[in-house]
């Protein structure tokens, strides 16, 4: 099954220091940029990230970043 883009863009999201976050890889979630359990219909699973500081980062929207559940700016190419 193909990875679905959710967005063409990434998405802020403001993390707490030690929190755990899942990243939804296949695209299908209804939650995103987060698991909301959808890849069961795929082979694909979530992404874990552990935030190392509070701050705000970019979650993938696109699903295609080679930096796993952060941004690269591989969706400008898309
Ligand atoms: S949103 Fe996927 S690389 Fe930027």
């Amino acid at each position: 099954m193909e990875i679905k883009t959710a967005k063409n863009t990434p998405y802020p999201v403001e993390v707490v220091k030690g929190q755990t976050y899942y990243w939804c890889s296949c695209g299908l979630s209804n939650n995103q940029p987060f698991c909301d359990g959808s890849h069961q219909r795929t082979d694909l699973v979530p992404e874990e990230f552990v935030a190392s500081e509070s701050k705000t980062v970019y979650f993938c929207g696109c699903k295609q970043s080679a930096n796993g559940p952060l941004c690269d700016g591989t969706h400008k190419s898309l």
